[in-house]
């Protein structure tokens, strides 16, 4: 044994980073851990009908791309992103903003798309002010940059512009990050009002606004909402992401942030010291996909599946609930929110659920601050009318055995 060599009993640990220290598990982690568990009928993720997967024309286009396009797919690519996707995401935003393919660029998903807005914006220590509730994924990319996350106080058309002006006075954010349409985790949506409001705050503190939008095209009454971006003035002070995960597949991992002037460039090279690149075979299938197969009639093929999941789900738990519980009824997208009410505690509670065959996701994560501990989010997308009229009537039962 030389003098370098030690006893190997204790097991050599990686010294990790402070901005990671406590989160060997992510919520997000335990999602997925949950979801997988036989037996159970977990409404916990945001997870796509498989079934519902446009399957054929997709194959379509791997098959023209790997034939037409093969070696080129199988290169690197630009960190920009590849052209024919950026044109094909640039015709899609211009249905409601003005935008050319080079004001695109495109990422692995939007959740990389947050990282790389984190990466290219925040230094430590900043604020950025969040929907209180909000996705906690986001919250998740920011905190690991530094951010300090507060919430602001939302009503049900999301956030209230009298309290964003105010928290904007008092913490003096870097960036405001909201879910304008189909909000991840309540399902509420900003009327044209509420987003003409917001929009002025934005402008008259010149604060630049994030703006994710991966649920509003996954409308259930036929009307969508042009984002905020759109406003007059907001295009140049807003970074707008958008995902194919929930329209055509969360596999492919495409998506992309629309941005005008400067920042363009920084993204580019966030994007770059992240992973160069997106995958030049998934973004060329997914632009001849968008060029070739018809994407809006799939979204309402989908739509109007979860429109109906969205029925029975909301029919299901209406005499389960509490009484002053509050639940809200989503008009797109995939989840509902339920506030039990004071003195319940969904986290507590979910071992009991997941016994009974039913998981859901605690809403306690998706705070910033002050968590509402009574409440819960349900995707509503994943599973048949029949199972989940049988999963809500078991989680009744264990709303039941919860006594406040
Ligand atoms: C609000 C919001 N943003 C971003 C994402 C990330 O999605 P993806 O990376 O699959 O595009 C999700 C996924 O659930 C989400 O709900």
């Amino acid at each position: 044994m030389s003098g370098m060599d030690r006893p190997s009993s204790t097991p050599f640990r990686f010294p990790v980073a402070a901005r990671y220290a406590g989160m060997e598990s992510s919520p997000l982690k335990d999602i997925f851990a949950l979801a997988a568990k036989e037996g159970v009928t977990s409404f916990a993720g945001g997870i796509p009908d498989r079934e519902l997967f446009d399957l054929g024309p997709v194959q379509e286009a791997y098959d023209w791309v790997l034939t037409h396009r093969g070696h080129r797919a199988l290169q690197y690519g630009v960190s920009e992103g590849e052209a024919e996707l950026r044109e094909q995401a640039a015709r899609r935003i211009s249905r409601t903003l003005p935008t050319d393919a080079s004001q695109i660029r495109v990422t692995s998903g939007s959740q990389e798309g947050l990282f790389v807005v984190a990466e290219a914006l925040l230094e430590p220590g900043d604020v950025v002010l969040v929907e209180s509730p909000t996705y906690l994924a986001a919250v998740q990319a920011f905190a690991v940059h530094g951010a300090r996350m507060v919430g602001v106080d939302t009503d049900e058309e999301g956030v209230i512009p009298e309290a964003l002006e105010e928290a904007i006075r008092t913490h003096h954010p870097r960036m405001v990050y909201l879910i304008p349409t189909f909000q991840n985790p309540t399902g509420r949506t900003m009327g044209v009002l509420r987003r003409r409001q917001v929009a002025e705050v934005l402008q008259r503190s010149d604060v630049p606004l994030i703006e994710d939008d991966p649920y509003g095209e996954l409308s259930f009454t036929g009307s969508t909402w042009a984002p905020i971006a759109s406003l007059p003035g907001m295009g140049e002070r807003t970074l707008l992401l958008n995902s194919m995960s929930k329209l055509m597949s969360p596999g492919v991992r495409i998506g992309w942030i629309r941005a005008e002037g400067p920042i363009l460039d920084t993204l580019a090279v966030a994007k770059a010291a992240i992973s160069m690149q997106s995958s030049v075979v998934d973004q060329l299938t997914v632009a001849r996909y968008l060029e070739t197969a018809d994407l809006d009639a799939h979204v309402r093929t989908v739509a109007e599946v979860y429109r109906e999941r969205r029925d029975a789900m909301a029919r299901a738990i209406a005499p389960i609930l509490p009484e002053g519980a509050h639940v809200t009824h989503p008009d797109g997208g995939m989840f509902l929110w339920a506030a039990l009410g004071e003195g319940y505690d969904a986290q507590t509670m979910l071992a009991d659920a997941v016994e009974a065959g039913v998981a859901y996701l605690p809403g306690w994560s998706f705070f910033a601050e002050h968590a509402d501990r009574s409440t819960m989010r349900l995707s509503f997308v994943t599973h048949s009318p029949a199972v989940i009229e049988e999963a809500i009537a078991s989680l009744g039962e264990v709303i039941a055995r919860h006594p406040r």
